[in-house]
């Protein structure tokens, strides 16, 4: 529950515990976010779903695509895939499509929930769902219509958070660890799971995907440079959580003034990783 002041959020019937407008400051903000996110990860993701199949795909499907910045580097990056990518938010289904029609992208946005995608059975080679399945009170609904919409022998991949093990420091920064208790409480209140990483292989599995598979995909600011981090990361959610009460403002100025000490020191690091479990629909 909140340490402060009443939660603004504490429905567990919620479609989802991510919203685009709430969770940091504002669409444009975590618009901005998101990209940032998906340019921290994208070379060693590109690596890995190529592995599990992506250039040799058809059609492809990402399912809670957000403003579309993954379809974006798919479609510049793997001309031949027929992309499309599936919303909930009209927002960013209006964000995604502006962007595709500005480069010119050929990639279909359907406004849809993961839950129910009117995707016919069988449809996709390749579907993702990236950072999507932490947000949903009902993530074993979800991954049964990404089984329907996969084809036979066909690839689902799923990319999560497991707030246990997310943003480390060198030197270490303690407070840290209340942020992240604090995040977890927030999207619980909200029915996500910010611990579904260590589960995915388990999920998938227990839909009834074989062949299943399991990789880190992980950021390293010796290797990126600290810009991509500070975009990625910000401080707008934790700001976001000490304004919705799950944080005390004085670890917050605790936090900011030792994440600026680490950064400023000559040597430091910033460690960022996200699960990713693949796995096939059966063929028979
Ligand atoms: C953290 S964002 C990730 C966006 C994108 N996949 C990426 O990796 O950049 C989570 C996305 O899932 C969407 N989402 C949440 N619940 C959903 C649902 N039930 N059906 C479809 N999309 C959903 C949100 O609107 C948001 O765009």
């Amino acid at each position: 529950m909140p340490q402060q002041g009443a939660p603004i959020f504490a429905s567990r019937t919620r479609a989802s515990s991510y919203d685009a407008c709430s969770i940091g400051a504002g669409i444009d903000a975590e618009t901005a976010r998101l990209s940032a996110q998906v340019d921290l990860f994208w070379e060693k993701e590109r690596r890995l779903y190529e592995s599990y199949g992506l250039g040799a795909a058809r059609r492809v499907v990402e399912l809670g695509c957000g403003p579309g910045f993954v379809l974006r580097h798919m479609a510049h990056e793997f001309p031949g895939l027929e992309l499309h990518g599936l919303e909930l938010d009209p927002d960013l289904v209006v964000r995604a499509r502006e962007m595709f029609a500005e480069e010119s992208l050929d990639v279909t946005v359907r406004e849809a929930s993961i839950l129910d995608t009117g995707y016919e059975e069988r449809a996709f080679d390749f579907v993702l769902v990236r950072l999507v399945l932490e947000h949903l009170p009902d993530p074993e609904r979800a991954l049964h219509e990404i089984l329907r919409i996969t084809k036979p022998g066909g690839r689902a991949v799923v990319v999560d958070n497991d707030f246990e093990m997310h943003l480390m420091a060198s030197p270490p920064v303690p407070e840290l660890r209340e942020v992240y208790s604090a995040y977890c409480r927030a999207r619980e209140d909200e029915g996500g799971n910010p611990l579904i990483g260590r589960d995915l292989p388990l999920l998938l599995r227990e839909t009834g995907f074989v062949d299943v598979d399991y990789d880190i995909v992980a950021a390293h600011s010796a290797v990126l440079g600290d810009e991509i981090f500070s975009r990625s990361e910000g401080i707008s959610i934790p700001s976001r959580l000490v304004q919705d009460g799950y944080l005390s403002s004085s670890t917050m100025g605790h936090l900011s003034r030792r994440w600026r000490d680490v950064v400023r020191s000559p040597r430091h690091a910033q460690i960022r990783q996200l699960h990713v479990s693949a796995a096939r629909r059966p063929t028979i």
